[in-house]
């Protein structure tokens, strides 16, 4: 373990737009809290801080969704989250928010010191604006094409698709979010952290100080800063968020960036009023970021320049653990396709069975890579490894020991070498298992905990207690002695995993929760010790179950499938490419003029010509037109059109045709007539 005297945790603060989903969870706060509860039972002062986000653009464009204020959606959300990372036991010190009063001031505060101490630079820049809707256009309130990958809808903070960061200048073709008009540059002041000018530092502290981070952090890290660190604003024109509290900074609030990181301070100060420096201010505290990929920059490169910049003995992160993504049955999990799993929803649906998707969102957590979740690995890791390998151990175990000892630890009265052989290997277990959590290596942690059950499951199969009964009470004895000794031990090594069902053997094994120092000891659970009756530990999951989890993604699928048909239909046609330029003689050279239909009809055998008598002002003359698909002869029959009345003569079907009418043509093929706007002489010329 290390020399630090204390552990700070945080986790990234949610964005209170949306309820949390398994994403959420395999990637910060499954970790996050079994790393926290781990430390704990290691006897170490930790803390365990996190919150709702409840400024930026993606809660004011949700607001705008619903129909509501900002405020409104991150009352109800808060209120949502908290309770979700409640109900799964992820056992935070404090979760409070950063509209809290204690956030705005020490986030003000933070501000002004950096503003104060000439931390900043302050710049003039032309920004897009959306003229009809009277706003600057920041972040996500711009959409456009991302440069990188030619992904449609990308940000002007970031492309989703590919991951990559953008700022509103790259996007091509933008657009404002908030009317979809053209938006067009205005002259806008704003603060700018020049990360520029902590470039060397960076590099000196990640890439020469840290190269013990996990690939994937290190490795962002290192293409920020080999690519060169530019200033970044910190500031925004919006009215939702931390008002800019410098002169000019009217109309202004904070980068929710800023703001929100600092909201880790706030909210420690927030629970320790007159205790929180030392968790952020000695160098004896260990301060732990657990985040998913999308924000390492902002966790390794812009937080820790702004603690630099602000002095005053704020410590950096140790390290930053951060997680890649997790998909959902081969897709993307998406708030807006309903792509997800939500963690309120699955409560309703697997009642109490917190653990299940605890255990297997950290059996294929995505530590070094994007990890897909399907509801069949899930029923197969419950089926196949909790139930039928630690449920079931504990289970023989305990029914055994309250069939053939009225539920009291036997004494070991005829011990034999597989019982030691089996119990040497758990020190090696314990060690492993302390490894892998102390590296961020969860995964393998947790395998190491199953295979204590693996162990206790097999040696119940080989010593075979329930036929030694029948000859030999002695060597019973000391078999499930031996096997409620691992069941201790298994309520050890799971209980940072799996504090539900932890919580469940400990009642049936009647002690409170056994500490860390106990794991690979001898002789935890005392002979004459009374056990309470067995309870099953995991229930197994049906098909139907999971069936009905399948259905309802597809029908999910389905309907974003028909949403997406419908918009494609509503969707603007590409145009026909722009035409070479003409010259002013070559247009002048047209003889355009208004016109009158003074009879139609079909052109025999064929669907697509008709043949129209039209009086030109100058002349009644004949004209084939292809126009048949779009207007019955009826139609056009007493219409002003405009034709080009000096084009060569051609027979068509026989017929010779003089000039041709002027239509117009969408891509999607459809055509009308150009008519002027009200009637004209016939003869009139256009140009
Ligand atoms: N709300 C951000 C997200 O969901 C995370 C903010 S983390 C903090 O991506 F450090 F800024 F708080
Ligand atoms: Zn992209």
């Amino acid at each position: 373990m290390s020399d630090f005297k204390r552990t700070l945790v945080t986790c990234a603060l949610p964005y209170a737009n949306g309820p949390v989903h398994i994403g959420h969870l395999a990637g910060v706060y499954v970790p996050a809290d079994i790393y926290v509860r781990y430390l704990r039972m290691r006897g170490n002062d930790v803390l365990f801080v996190c919150g709702s986000d409840e400024h930026g653009v993606p809660i004011t464009i949700k607001a705008k969704k619903l129909g509501c204020t900002p405020q409104d959606v991150v009352d109800k959300y808060h209120g949502i989250i908290k309770q979700a990372f409640s109900d799964f036991g992820i056992k935070f010190d404090i979760y409070s928010r950063t509209s809290s009063a204690t956030h705005r001031e020490t986030a003000s505060e933070f501000f002004k010191k950096l503003h104060d101490d000439g931390k900043f630079i302050e710049k003039e820049s032309e920004q897009y604006y959306d003229e009809e809707a009277g706003s600057f256009l920041a972040d996500r309130y711009i959409v456009g094409t991302c440069p990188k990958c030619g992904a449609e809808g990308a940000y002007g903070d970031q492309c989703e698709k590919c991951g990559s960061t953008l700022s509103p200048d790259e996007l091509i073709n933008p657009h404002s979010a908030i009317s979809g008009s053209q938006p067009v540059k205005r002259a806008t002041k704003h603060w700018y952290l020049p990360l520029d000018q902590y470039e060397s530092w960076l590099s000196e502290w990640i890439l020469d100080g840290h190269k013990e981070w996990k690939v994937n952090v290190y490795g962002q890290c290192k293409s920020w800063i080999d690519g060169g660190l530019q200033p970044r604003a910190v500031s925004r024109d919006l009215d939702w968020g931390v008002p800019v509290p410098v002169e000019g900074g009217e109309g202004k609030v904070l980068y929710v960036w800023f703001d929100a990181p600092i909201g880790y301070i706030s909210n420690t100060k927030e629970l320790l009023p007159n205790d929180w420096e030392k968790w952020w201010k000695s160098e004896d505290t260990k301060l732990v970021h657990f985040i998913g990929k999308d924000n390492i920059v902002f966790h390794c490169i812009v937080f820790p320049a702004m603690l630099k910049a602000y002095g005053d003995g704020y410590i950096l992160p140790e390290n930053v653990p951060a997680n890649e993504f997790l998909n959902l049955e081969g897709d993307k999990i998406s708030t807006s396709k309903n792509w997800a799993v939500w963690l309120h929803e699955y409560l309703q649906e697997f009642p109490s069975q917190q653990d299940i998707l605890r255990y297997v969102l950290c059996a294929n957590a995505p530590e070094t890579k994007d990890n897909d979740f399907t509801w069949k690995d899930f029923q197969t890791r419950n089926n196949s490894e909790l139930v039928a390998i630690f449920g079931n151990f504990v289970n023989r175990a305990v029914v055994l020991t309250h069939k053939y000892f009225c539920g009291v630890v036997p004494q070991n009265l005829k011990p034999e070498d597989i019982d030691s052989e089996t119990l040497a290997q758990i020190p090696q277990i314990k060690k492993d298992l302390e490894y892998y959590i102390e590296n961020y290596k969860f995964r393998e942690a947790l395998k190491e905990a199953m295979n204590l059950a693996r162990l206790g499951n097999k040696y119940l199969t080989d010593t075979e207690p329930w036929k030694v009964a029948k000859s030999d009470m002695d060597r019973t004895a000391s078999i499930l002695y031996t096997s409620l000794q691992i069941c201790a031990n298994l309520a050890i090594a799971f209980a940072p995993f799996l504090p539900f069902s932890t919580e469940k053997l400990n009642r049936i094994l009647n002690v409170e929760q056994l500490p860390w120092d106990l794991f690979a000891t001898e002789d935890i659970l005392k002979s004459g010790h009374s056990l309470n009756p067995a309870e099953l530990l995991f229930a197994k999951i049906e098909d139907e179950q999971v069936q009905f989890q399948i259905d309802k993604l597809n029908a999910t699928k389905a309907e974003n499938k028909q949403n997406e048909e419908k918009a494609n239909i509503n969707e603007e046609p590409a145009l026909a490419p722009a035409k070479e330029e003409c010259t002013f003689d070559d247009f002048m050279k047209l003889d355009i003029r208004t016109a009158t239909v003074l009879e139609a009809e079909r052109v025999p055998k064929t669907d697509k010509l008709l043949k129209l008598t039209i009086d030109t002002g100058l002349d009644q003359r004949t004209i084939v037109s292809g126009i048949a698909e779009y207007y019955t002869p009826e139609e056009m029959v007493g219409k002003q059109i405009c034709i080009l009345a000096n084009l060569q003569p051609r027979k068509i079907r026989g017929i010779e045709s003089k000039g041709m009418i002027l239509m117009a043509k969408q891509e999607d093929g459809k055509m009308r007539v150009v008519s002027p706007e009200e009637r004209l002489l016939n003869g009139s010329t256009v140009g």
